[in-house]
């Protein structure tokens, strides 16, 4: 564990105390807020501008009054891995609830909304890119507007805890006959040459990796359809993979008990693996 947090627009040592919520937190009691991880490499963080993009975005669809400036927050999440001399591979966790009031489903405007961040080590998790996962159907029970990264996960938590138990690294959501994302994750299909993904729209969270993924699959002139993929459609898959930020690309073995490409990683997915670790280190700062 690391020695320092960011508590607030203050770097603190890491220790409860330094810390406390209190039981009239939002976030507490209603889930009320927002987060986001982000990767380090080599003591760097990744991707840092899409994240805020994305944190801000959240924010302003719940109407969560931002508590920092962008200029602010950068600086305070790079002091935040200086002050912990941190230079391995790593996440950071940053998270934002709207702030405390007696409890009331209808928040009131003036809040002061409240933050944390903390980075902690992540090794990379070579044997899941090089093994792949198994994922396994489930009906998407969360609500519609799985764009906002919102700390309200039960959906997920529920869906995530079942997979696991069951042997599966993650639940493969569907909603009206149609193939959104995993738990954590976002999903692809290759079919004929061409990864088939989710639009991004209310169904799913718009993965930073994603996005890295459209582009450098642009980059490698592999053809990509943004679309509705059926659970039909699966049957007929070549390849599977899933993209998340700590993961970055891990390929997709088995849906339930079919196997995808004979449980072997596919050739278009190796590929992508291996440009995505070397274009990876071009977005740290
Ligand atoms: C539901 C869901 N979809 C997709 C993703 C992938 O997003 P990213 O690539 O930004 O980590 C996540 C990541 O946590 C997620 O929770």
């Amino acid at each position: 564990m690391t020695d320092y947090m960011l508590w607030n627009h203050e770097i603190v040592e890491r220790k409860a105390e330094n810390a406390m919520v209190s039981f009239e937190d939002r976030g507490y009691q209603f889930g009320d807020g927002v987060y986001e991880v982000i990767r380090i490499y080599d003591g760097k963080l990744h991707a840092l501008d899409w994240h805020l993009d994305r944190l801000f975005y959240s924010m302003e669809q719940l109407a969560i009054r931002a508590p920092f400036s962008r200029s602010e927050i950068k600086q305070l999440l790079k002091q935040l891995t200086e002050t912990n001399k941190f230079t391995a591979d790593g996440k950071l966790y940053l998270q934002v609830t709207r702030g405390m009031q007696p409890r009331d489903h209808v928040y009131m405007e003036e809040l002061d909304a409240i933050f944390y961040a903390t980075v902690d080590c992540f090794d990379q998790p070579v044997e899941m890119w090089e093994k792949g996962v198994k994922v396994t159907l489930q009906e998407d029970i969360r609500w519609l507007r799985c764009d906002i990264k919102s700390l309200n996960l039960l959906g997920n938590v529920l869906a995530r805890t079942k997979a696991q138990r069951n042997g599966y690294h993650e639940p493969l959501f569907h909603r009206d006959g149609i193939v959104r994302e995993c738990g954590a994750s976002n999903f692809y299909m290759i079919k004929d040459g061409v990864i088939h993904t989710h639009p991004t729209n209310n169904y799913i969270l718009g993965g930073i990796t994603r996005k890295k993924v459209l582009m450098f699959a642009e980059e490698l002139a592999i053809p990509v359809e943004e679309r509705e993929i059926t659970v039909e459609e699966l049957q007929e898959a070549d390849e599977c993979f899933l993209t998340a930020t700590p993961l970055e690309i891990v390929p997709i073995t088995q849906i339930d008990h079919q196997p995808i490409d004979h449980n072997q990683i596919g050739k278009i997915t190796k590929r992508l693996q291996q440009y995505y670790r070397k274009r990876v280190y071009d977005f740290l700062e």
